[in-house]
């Protein structure tokens, strides 16, 4: 049995003042015991989300982390021993803003993969399609790929110690959602993939789905068998409708 795995990824939103407030809406949630919980705030509100979160059910997590393992001459960069140390459990890697926006190739995506778990953090590895590449045929292939690359890299075994995550790119912050069926199908991919080298790995792996998520959708794509969980952005900067989507992972 997979426990299922609400992520909340905040991106770059909030002010002390609005994540103070989102935090004191989360701590009046009702958690399902069975549900784990994470939230991922702007890096500059991880103290504050620690501090405030500590001793309830809910983690908290980074949205990414530097390519060294080391700590050092690396200006501007956070590295994934640092984020540990401040409280984090999890980190994001290759989230599709970070690889469209900001030109991170799959090589980078592995760096950090490999130092959030040296660190003994918990990667999110973030895959998906564009919508050109969706409407051309290649999603299975596209996304196979990204996952190969840290296959390849770290081997079948690695995937014990982290979480993937399907975000198509045209699903996100575009209110169109994946139907659950486009989603399981994907999931689904991705599960036979990794089970190709190691089927109890494939078995544990946790993989969930992002893109438009809300409270409305949540409980028919968390149905689906290969989806075991959600990584929720716009929706998880509203802590009722937060709560609803770890509800609905409960059920
Ligand atoms: P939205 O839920 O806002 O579509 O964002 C999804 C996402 O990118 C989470 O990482």
């Amino acid at each position: 049995m997979r426990r299922p795995l609400v992520a909340g990824n905040w991106k770059m939103n909030g002010t002390r003042a609005s994540v103070a407030e989102l935090l004191d809406g989360l701590r009046q949630e009702e958690i399902p015991a069975g549900v784990e919980v994470v939230v991922f705030p702007s890096l500059i509100h991880v103290a504050q989300a620690v501090s405030e979160l500590a001793g309830r059910s809910i983690g908290v997590g980074a949205q990414d982390c530097a390519i060294e393992q080391q700590p050092g001459a690396l200006t501007g960069e956070v590295a994934a021993c640092q984020l540990r140390d401040a409280g984090c459990s999890m980190v994001l890697v290759g989230h599709s803003e970070r690889r469209l926006i900001l030109g991170e190739a799959d090589a980078v995506v592995v760096c950090k993969f490999v130092a959030a778990q040296t660190a003994g953090l918990v990667p999110v590895l973030c895959v998906g399609e564009t919508l050109e590449q969706r409407e051309s045929g290649q999603t299975l292939e596209v996304v196979a790929r990204q996952v190969a690359a840290v296959l390849d890299a770290c081997g079948a075994q690695s995937l014990a110690g982290a979480v993937l995550a399907y975000e198509p790119v045209w699903a996100i912050g575009t209110g169109l959602t994946a139907s659950p069926g486009q989603a399981q199908e994907v999931h689904a991919a991705i599960r036979a993939q990794v089970a190709r080298l190691d089927e109890v790995v494939a078995g544990g792996l946790r993989i969930l789905y992002g893109g438009s998520v809300k409270a409305a959708n949540a409980a028919e794509l968390f149905a689906m068998p290969d989806i075991d969980g959600g990584l929720v952005g716009g929706a998880s900067l509203n802590a009722n409708e937060f709560g609803a989507i770890c509800r609905a992972a409960g059920n």
